[in-house]
């Protein structure tokens, strides 16, 4: 059953292109039995007519931040009150800037500053806008007031850019409202992820490292912040965006991924280790760069790492442990065996040969197994498959904690 049901949502319409596809999220809201009413800036009424809104919500749509219409002109008031959440999708740049300052300057403002509803952003902007320090800063201010910030996701623009700035699809943010209701399924837990590849120096210039682009990790960070955990990102070397709400630690090689995860576990309610962490490092670190002068060949030597999830995983105190199984060959069964070798509770295993998915790309398919059995989960974007897998693993640990007691 959906929680939307009677739930009265204010969606605030801000300028951007994206605002025809709050057309679709007001349909799809009260498809699953929420009662929507429209806030929409004055650049906003440019791209679609608030009629348009009036027509999808079979509510009048309000503009004006005075309104002799509303009961004693106090329009954003009542509208404060009525509201169970407000959601701000397409949130323009400026709009999140006018947030971030708590201004309130026209109505939309003027109703985010009164509210005690909880508030969510569903940004949309050109990638370069995105990007900015300007809007990075505004975001990290707004996040750390409680205001959930969805996507952007990345892809074509309509201005012609590939990037971050595209805002989330209609069914993508009514989910995210789904878990607002419900304060999400890891409310009061903490998750560890590791995410990305390691780097392991050969001298000052050198180091070997891997494919890995950390989006599976990071995807799962944002799932699990969205579901309500405190999460804790240890992440290797990548160029993607920090995570609004989740603490990241940074780190290069697979002694530091270890020596984090070792730390921030005790206590920890789940750990995942999505990290590709490099399985060996050179012995010696060259001081100075190594000069090829005379040398038809270099010999490194290179020296085991340590396992970072298996270790983890003998703590005494250990947090219930998902680790993933890069594979090319044999997959159900190499990830069968990691599963016993590494005394995890679970593995998500994936097919790395496939180029289409794992590695660099946005999207993956992959298996799920446990002493119970195995499930598929088909090719889909990243985004939306760490979201399952997160509701899966989240069911799992509850059972996990319920045989404790
Ligand atoms: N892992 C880890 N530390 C390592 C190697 C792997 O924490 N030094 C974790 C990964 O994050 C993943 C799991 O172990 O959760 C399996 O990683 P994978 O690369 O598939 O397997 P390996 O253990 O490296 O074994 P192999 O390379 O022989 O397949």
């Amino acid at each position: 059953m959906s929680g939307l049901i009677e739930k009265k949502i204010l969606l605030g319409v801000t300028a951007g292109i994206a605002a025809y596809k709050a057309a679709e999220l007001v349909r799809q809201l009260r498809q699953r039995g929420a009662c929507v009413k429209v806030v929409m800036t004055e650049s906003a009424q440019a791209f679609v007519s608030p009629l348009t809104f009036q027509a999808l919500s079979g509510q009048p749509v309000h503009t004006q931040l005075l309104d002799p219409a509303a009961e004693a002109g106090m329009g954003h008031i009542e509208l404060a009150k009525w509201a169970d959440i407000l959601l701000v999708a397409p949130a323009s740049a400026n709009f999140l800037a006018r947030l971030a300052t708590g201004q309130a300057n026209d109505l939309l403002t003027t109703v985010c500053l009164a509210t005690h509803a909880p508030i969510v952003v569903a940004p949309a902007m050109n990638q370069a806008m995105w990007s900015n320090p300007a809007t990075r800063h505004n975001c990290q201010i707004i996040a750390s007031r409680g205001i959930r910030i969805i996507g952007p996701a990345n892809g074509s623009q309509a201005c012609g850019d590939v990037g971050l700035g595209r805002m989330l699809e209609a069914q993508e943010i009514t989910e995210a409202l789904e878990q607002v209701t419900t304060g999400g399924l890891l409310m009061g837990k903490t998750v560890v992820i590791t995410a990305g590849p390691t780097r392991e120096p050969i001298d000052p210039v050198r180091y070997i490292t891997n494919h890995s682009s950390g989006k599976m990790g990071y995807a799962l960070a944002a799932a699990a912040r969205e579901e309500g955990a405190n999460t804790i990102l240890i992440s290797g070397p990548t160029s993607l965006e920090p995570l609004f709400g989740v603490r990241t630690i940074r780190v290069e090689t697979a002694r530091q991924m270890l020596d984090q995860a070792l730390v921030l576990s005790g206590g920890a309610d789940l750990f995942i280790g999505c990290a590709a962490v490099a399985d060996y490092a050179p012995e010696q670190v060259a001081l100075q760069k190594i000069k090829k002068d005379g040398n038809e060949a270099l010999n490194l030597r290179l020296v085991k790492n340590p396992d970072v999830v298996a270790a983890v995983a003998r703590l005494p105190e250990r947090p219930f442990m998902v680790g993933f199984a890069a594979e090319t060959e044999n997959v159900l069964q190499h990830a069968r065996e990691k599963l016993h070798r590494k005394n995890l509770d679970l593995v998500i295993a994936n097919d790395v040969a496939d180029s289409a998915i794992g590695f660099n790309s946005d999207r993956n398919a992959v298996w799920l197994l446990d002493a119970a059995g195995e499930i598929a989960y088909p090719e889909q974007d990243k985004r939306q498959l760490a979201r399952r897998l997160m509701q899966e693993i989240a069911a799992r640990l509850e059972r996990h904690n319920s045989r404790k007691l």
